[in-house]
């Protein structure tokens, strides 16, 4: 099954709770949620106390995408906030065979990315253990990016190892994803699509609509 992920970096801050109702209503079936601590990224976005406030006002998965250079640090309050996914990144500091244990251990899903400049053969050790991968497609930081085309490669690879090994591993793509692009990204193998200018930029149903119309032809 193809999943969207509407990231809320693009939502209206304000009114987080009804943009992420509008989507979830029109069929969305995760929320992105993007956390970014100004040093592992030159951005700084929200953190677990906005976690904790998003799980009191939906039911929806959350999925929480750190972005930060030291999980070790703040997973604890990630995981109490009431994550439903938590991704940490291969290239953030720390052991993250480790951290992907540690939420596992907490009874959340959990999730490495890797960016653009790093190569999918990292992951393939840890696929045994991981509910998601997430191929970066832009450089993490911002939203509103160009997917990169480069990027397409090795969400193939990935896709191959996991269902050659069977795992039950979901295949997430972060950045650019768009209604124009969003077949190829599929055919190549993603499962769950992070898309946020595209689901809140203008009209979050209709936007939401055409993603899930794409992916029910696969
Ligand atoms: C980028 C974030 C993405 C971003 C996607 O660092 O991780 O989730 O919000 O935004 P779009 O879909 O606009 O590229
Ligand atoms: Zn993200």
């Amino acid at each position: 099954m193809i999943k969207l992920s509407p990231s809320i970096l693009s939502a209206d801050f304000a009114n987080l709770q009804r943009d992420i109702a509008i989507a979830v209503d029109a069929g969305a079936e995760y929320v992105h949620v993007d956390c970014m601590d100004g040093h592992f990224v030159p951005n700084l976005t929200i953190g677990a106390p906005v976690v904790k406030a998003l799980r009191k006002a939906t039911d929806a998965t959350l999925d929480v995408h750190l972005m930060i250079s030291n999980p070790d640090q703040y997973l604890d309050d990630f995981i109490k906030a009431g994550s439903d996914i938590i991704t940490v990144h291969y290239e953030a500091n720390g052991d993250t065979l480790a951290q992907v244990r540690k939420i596992k251990e907490a009874g959340v899903r959990a999730c490495v990315s890797i960016k653009p400049g790093t190569p999918a053969d990292v992951l393939l050790p840890l696929l045994p253990e991981l509910d998601m991968v997430l191929i970066m497609t832009v450089e993490p930081g911002f939203g509103g990016q160009g997917y990169i085309d480069a990027c397409t490669d090795k969400i193939r690879t990935i896709r191959k190892a996991i269902d050659e090994n069977g795992y039950k591993c979901e295949l997430e793509i972060d950045g650019g994803a768009k209604l124009t692009n969003t077949p190829d990204i599929v055919a190549a193998g993603a499962n769950v699509i992070v898309a946020g200018s595209a689901v809140f930029g203008g009209d979050i149903e209709a936007n939401v609509k055409g993603f899930k119309k794409i992916f029910d032809e696969y």
